[in-house]
């Protein structure tokens, strides 16, 4: 099913994201979430531009998430700034960034717009006809998941992510 595009939708409830990275599936699509320090959240898809990591395995480190793999750091706005194989005057290769995504946190959600780019974006919709004295409430299903990729990309097990992987 194809969702119509050029909305906001709620993907989380505020309380949801701190700054661990979260994994979560929307939109047929895995997505990784997170906060720097001053609480914005940020979007992305999961996976590591270099080899496809998926980045909620990761962690945040000076407002940036670190790829759990060979430490790749990307800022925010999806942009890569630290190779740790590279060192800090390391040349960074042009496109080595993340798929973004445009985010509002209102009303106690993390509201994501689906679809293209715009010069400027509508108000979250809301029920502001309701009375505030409304309430609302949410269920959670929680179940063990496989994650074969993660498995597979780790076998491969190269010096680099030995250096991340044991600091
Ligand atoms: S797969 Fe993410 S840094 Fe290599």
């Amino acid at each position: 099913m194809k969702v119509p595009e050029n909305l906001w939708y709620p993907v989380l409830e505020s309380r949801e994201l701190g700054r661990k990275p979260l994994g979560v599936e929307r939109f047929g699509q895995r997505l990784v979430l997170w906060r720097t320090a001053d609480k914005t959240p940020h979007a992305h898809l999961d996976r590591c531009p270099h080899l496809g990591t998926a980045l909620s395995g990761g962690k945040v480190q000076e407002d940036q998430i670190i790829c759990p793999f060979h430490g790749f750091a990307f800022d925010g706005a999806g942009q890569c700034r630290h190779i740790p194989a590279v060192g800090r005057s390391g040349k960074i290769p042009n496109g080595m960034a993340l798929t973004n995504f445009m985010l509002q946190e209102q009303h106690g959600f993390i509201w994501l717009w689906w679809g293209a780019y715009q010069e400027e974006y509508p108000d979250v919709p809301y029920f502001e006809e309701l009375s505030p004295v409304w309430r609302y409430g949410t269920d959670v299903l929680e179940w063990s998941v496989y994650t074969p990729a993660l498995l597979k990309t780790n076998w491969m097990l190269p010096i680099w992510h030995t250096c991340i992987a044991l600091r």
